[in-house]
């Protein structure tokens, strides 16, 4: 039978616009999820949303929207976000969900009957934003320690949860059980800072507003948002429900990953929760860092966000899984720039990975005709990259299994940049200019290859899009699992080698840059246009159009597009945001069809896309792209090939 793994994410708040912080924690334990299926794991990986509380019921109000639909929209909004990022969770709770929120009441119950809940008064200051209560000398200038907002005196009625009286409990298993909580530095924070400091029992109700999990016996009480929060991990599985199966199976969590800001919540409140429930802990708890524009915590309320959606419709989602996976030191703050994100694609992406595989596969198609012939004739050069493609695997699980996943994307692009440096000793175009070296040849192009498929088979726990296409090149499949699939030799030479388009095509950086700068300040432009309510522009008359020879025409490209998602945008009655597969690849394109079409039709659609139109923001929505269609007196009709010919088709 397989060994379960049960790996968590934070439940998101659904609260602002998504950043590419925001994808983090998410890409990160899809890596790791990913990794230990193909490890032979019975991985459940679980991620969600956390709908309740003071902050989001001011969201709301304050966008004029009834609390629930606003979070459905936003829900709906990360789910689309989750698909674009090929993020592999088994299942997405909502803390609204009926099932948790009935569990959420029992388990309040339940602590409440044994003693560990107990009612009385609650006087001090909350910070909204992070939902914290604070002392006043734990706070900092008289500010929230944390994010250093604004608190608010508070004092209601609430029940409390004995927290103290698990601090002796919980100040044993942080000092004595090394892997409870990761990285080090850490556990010092939490034993210093809360634990060793006094530990006082914790507020976890709340009457000053309404939107939450009703206490069941006191309903003018809702549940505390934390505390309705953390529980998810056990409710997702089913924890006090009538089928309780996955629970037993995989609680307790092997792993619960989040930014070091809400450890606290993880390694001091939520095991003394389950140590009051008589549950088991988890194995795990790791809080890693924050990525970082300039000084500040890119982040939803300041403003400075970098928006995913953007970056993956543009330089395709692996670059971006790529980037969080590769540049961020695991467990540390990371500095997003934009020009780190293209340099980091063009280095690593587009010269090391997708060079290896466009020369390999040019070569074996020049020189043999897309299949490597049997006879080979192997040296000790062959005989290092054999070792270094039999080695790679180990070496990467190792570093998984300590959470180092940029250590874990570094060996293979060691592999990979070695196999290139294997391609300037042996010099392939010379040996086939040679008499008698056909079988030279054909040694190291089959080294070539099983370094690629290697490479391939590693990197779809890591980039699935581009593991898929490497594979795909080298005419044959991905695989579920490592074991047979990841040492020197499986290629039989017969596959159909395909040299395919360019996995990232070559950035030019300077005019990127300015590209990147231009988009930013069109989406701020557009944000602005909509707080003010600004009318949209009057049509013009549309002049007659002139004749144009066919080298105008030429200069259009017109692509065959597959349409991936489809939404509509936020605020526009006319505007739906597609995602578009044009095989080089997924774009984000706006239309104003909404009028004419349902998201939900359009999505499988194949579409003509005019590809180099001038990207330009709609409804503060980047588009990369128009798709065409037909209008007659009845309406818009799309504009689709005769048969399915896949997106990155040409039309000419
Ligand atoms: N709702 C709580 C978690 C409750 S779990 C029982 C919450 N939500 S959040 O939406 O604010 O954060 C979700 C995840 O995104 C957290 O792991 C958080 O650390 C991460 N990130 C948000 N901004 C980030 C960066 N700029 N950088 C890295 N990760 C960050 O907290």
């Amino acid at each position: 039978m397989k060994e379960k793994y049960y790996i968590t994410t934070p439940i998101y708040y659904p609260s602002g616009a998504w950043h590419i912080g925001t994808c983090y924690t998410t890409v990160v334990c899809d890596a790791l999820a990913r990794f230990k299926r193909m490890d032979g794991y019975d991985v459940f990986y679980l991620t969600g949303t956390d709908e309740h509380g003071q902050k989001i019921e001011k969201i709301a109000a304050a966008a004029g929207e009834d609390t629930k639909k606003f979070v459905d929209k936003r829900v709906e909004n990360l789910i689309q976000l989750w698909k674009v990022l090929n993020i592999s969770y088994d299942k997405f709770i909502r803390t609204t969900d009926e099932q948790h929120e009935k569990a959420v009441q029992k388990i309040f119950t339940k602590l409440y009957e044994q003693g560990d809940i107990y009612k009385s008064e609650y006087e001090g200051w909350y910070c909204t934003p992070c939902e914290s209560f604070w002392t006043k000398t734990q706070l900092k200038d008289g500010k929230c320690p944390d994010c250093g907002r604004e608190v608010e005196l508070t004092k209601e009625s609430s029940y409390f949860f004995r927290l103290s009286k698990y601090r002796d409990k919980l100040i044993d298993l942080i000092e004595n059980d090394p892997d409870f909580l990761q990285p080090k530095s850490r556990r010092n924070e939490m034993l210093n800072n809360f634990l060793k400091a006094g530990l006082t029992d914790l507020a976890v109700s709340r009457t000053s507003f309404k939107w939450g999990v009703p206490v069941p016996f006191d309903p003018d009480h809702v549940v505390y948002v934390w505390v309705d929060a953390l529980t998810n991990y056990i409710t997702a599985l089913g924890y006090m429900s009538d089928d309780e199966e996955l629970f037993r199976k995989y609680w307790p969590a092997d792993l619960h990953m989040m930014g070091k800001e809400i450890v606290r919540f993880h390694s001091i409140i939520w095991p003394a929760m389950l140590m009051a429930l008589g549950l088991p802990l988890p194995k795990k708890v790791y809080g890693h860092g924050w990525l970082m524009l300039g000084s500040d915590k890119i982040s939803k309320s300041k403003g400075n966000i970098v928006d995913p959606f953007i970056l993956s419709g543009r330089y395709g989602v692996d670059s971006v899984r790529y980037y969080l996976l590769r540049e961020v030191p695991f467990g540390a703050d990371g500095a997003y720039s934009n020009y780190s994100f293209l340099s980091r694609i063009n280095a690593d992406l587009c010269n090391s990975l997708g060079n290896l595989l466009s020369r390999t596969t040019a070569m074996i198609n020049q020189y043999f005709g897309g299949k490597i012939p049997a006879e080979r004739e192997a040296t000790e050069f062959d005989a290092e990259l054999e070792a270094l493609i039999n080695g790679v695997y180990g070496k990467v699980k190792k570093d998984m299994e300590e959470l180092l996943v940029p250590e874990a994307l570094n060996e293979i692009f060691t592999l990979v940049n070695r196999a290139n440096k294997y391609i300037d000793e042996t010099t392939p175009w010379l040996l086939a200019k040679e008499e008698g070296k056909k079988a030279r040849l054909a040694s190291v192009l089959y080294h070539l290859a099983e370094t690629l498929r290697v490479a391939g088979v590693m990197l779809e726990a890591f980039l699935p899009e581009t593991a898929g296409k490497i594979l795909a090149d080298l005419g044959t499949d991905v695989c579920d699992v490592f074991e047979g699939n990841v040492s020197y030799g499986k290629l039989t030479g017969e596959e159909n080698f395909v040299k395919g388009a360019p996995l990232f095509p070559r950035i030019d950086i300077n005019k990127e840059l300015a590209n990147m700068e231009k988009i930013a300040e069109e989406a701020a432009k557009a944000k602005e246009e909509k707080k003010e309510g600004k009318p949209a522009e009057p049509k013009k008359e549309e002049p007659a159009k002139a004749e144009i020879g066919i080298e105008d025409f030429a200069k259009i490209e017109l692509k065959i597009g597959k349409i991936l998602t489809a939404e509509k945008v936020e605020k526009s009655k006319k505007l739906l945001h597609f995602s578009v597969d044009t095989g080089d690849r997924v774009r984000s394109i706006v239309s104003g069809v909404a009028k004419y079409f349902t998201p939900e039709e359009m999505v499988g659609k194949e579409v003509v896309v005019v590809a180099n139109l001038k990207p330009a923001t709609l409804g503060g929505v980047l588009s990369e792209g128009m798709i065409l269609f037909a209008e007659n007196a009845d309406g818009l009709a799309t504009v689709e090939p005769g048969r399915p010919v896949g997106g990155g088709s040409t039309v000419s």
